[in-house]
């Protein structure tokens, strides 16, 4: 099939390689002339395993062809998938004025059979919209919806090892004209309407930020009753009903995703006349989180952070990526700053000008009385931690926001260790 992918951002990169790597011929439109630029030296603007390999073979073999307009690049194709920003605007509500100019830009020039497919994050009901509106601008074809469920750092396998492809369109022929593209991947395909399909997307994101919200809220009683979360949360979720994933406790949520969908679903669900009082919650308990985080951290150190030294392990969301966006860690860190600490940071892919940087691990933790593990890099799990006690002032403590650190081996080196959800708040601050 013959098929244009509008924005080389992370969706639209992914999908054009992956797509590509399933022997479609692609072209990839992308409007900024720097990211264009960059991508015709067959580089890739943002950091993801295994993607720079796949776009490059998608390039070398001519499967993928590189427009910087996007009319030339939908003209005669099938499929025109939608890879745009949609920015949180006003009360958290998805800002679709982008999708909404491309798709009038792009309507003049596409075919009649052509069918638009909207992959970004859209409020239900855009689809429906989108389509009505392409009808009032005289073009017959289809506005499908065809949300991504790829998470950072692991976005090539969430390609080709997908457990589902949602596919809605007010026909069904169409829908399955659109699931025709992923047929040799393994997933499960669902075919449905174009509002079940993006609140599948909202559903399936806003579902996981609760659970990770409730296993935040179970590490925060334990350390109230004095359990532990790590065996706790790994028992519950040894029931088949539950399952194991998205129950580490941490710093909250973040990336481009979480923090933005909730948002939106809590916004469209009051448009639609329902108070969707469970996400409101969520909301206000994931961002008590970090608070709580910065509030212990400012009580290990005596109570007061001003002119403290304060080593951040972590810049990045999570690991596996040089994401800063909504980060928990970056945001820990400003807040430690903001209280007068004085921090060093480090992160092996992330980068800020917000923090002083350190060039190892080391270097952050030197002369310092508080380390803040932040982000869950399993790099950070085996640096030597008798380099880390013999850096650290004495009586130094490690404080382990993503229970990342083995607590025995942290107190073997000569340090204190204090984690998320383990046990009662017995260590003395650093005096
Ligand atoms: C997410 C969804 O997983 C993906 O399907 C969607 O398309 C985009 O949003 P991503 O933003 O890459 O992907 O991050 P994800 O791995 O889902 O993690 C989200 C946040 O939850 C991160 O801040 C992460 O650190 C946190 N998290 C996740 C935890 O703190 N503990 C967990 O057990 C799991």
């Amino acid at each position: 099939m013959d098929i244009a992918v509008i924005g080389a951002g992370y969706v639209g990169l992914v999908q054009a390689s992956g797509l590509a790597d399933l022997g479609h011929q692609v072209r990839l439109a992308e409007a900024s002339p720097d990211r264009i630029e960059i991508l015709r030296r067959a580089e890739l603007p943002i950091f993801e395993p295994g993607l720079h390999e796949m776009f490059e073979r998608g390039l070398s073999r001519g499967l993928i062809t590189l427009h910087s307009d996007n009319v030339e690049a939908s003209a005669g194709t099938d499929l025109v998938f939608l890879a745009l920003p949609t920015p949180a605007g006003d009360g958290g509500k998805a800002d679709l004025r982008i999708v909404e100019q491309v798709v009038d830009e792009l309507v003049p020039g596409l075919g009649p059979d052509t069918i638009l497919v909207l992959k970004s994050t859209v409020p239900v009901g855009t689809a429906l919209r989108l389509q009505a509106r392409v009808r009032e601008a005289g073009w017959p074809g289809a506005v499908a919806s065809n949300p991504e469920f790829l998470s950072e750092g692991n976005a090539v396998d969430d390609f080709f090892r997908a457990e589902r492809v949602v596919v809605g369109a007010v026909s069904p022929a169409d829908a399955r004209r659109v699931a025709e593209v992923y047929r040799t991947l393994p997933a499960r395909i669902v075919i449905t309407d174009p509002s079940s399909a993006e609140l599948i997307k909202y559903a399936s994101n806003c579902y996981l930020a609760t659970r990770l919200t409730f296993a935040n809220s179970i590490a925060n009683l334990a350390e109230h009753v004095g359990a532990d979360v790590v065996d706790v949360l790994e028992a519950v979720g040894l029931d088949r009903r539950i399952g194991p994933h998205f129950l580490k406790p941490g710093p909250g949520y973040g990336g481009s995703c979480f923090p933005k969908d909730v948002a939106a679903m809590v916004a469209l669900s009051e448009e639609a006349g329902y108070d969707f009082a469970l996400l409101r919650t969520v909301v206000a308990v994931d961002e008590l989180q970090r608070t709580r985080i910065v509030e212990r951290a400012q009580r290990l150190v005596g109570g007061d952070l001003r002119g403290r030294r304060v080593g951040l392990w972590g810049v990045a969301f999570k690991a596996g990526t040089d994401d800063i966006r909504e980060s928990p860690a970056l945001k820990i860190g400003q807040a430690l700053a903001g209280r007068g600490a004085v921090v060093v940071a480090h992160d092996p892919r992330a980068r800020t000008t917000d923090l002083t940087m350190a060039a190892d691990p080391i270097a952050a933790a030197a002369g310092a009385e508080l380390l803040v593990v932040a982000t869950e890099w399993a790099d950070y799990a085996t640096v030597d931690l008798a380099e880390v006690a013999k850096a650290m002032l004495d009586g130094a403590v490690v404080y382990d926001a993503r229970n990342l650190l083995d607590p025995e081996a942290v107190r073997q080196a000569g340090l204190r260790y204090v984690g998320v959800g383990r046990g009662r708040e017995d260590v003395p601050p650093v005096t």
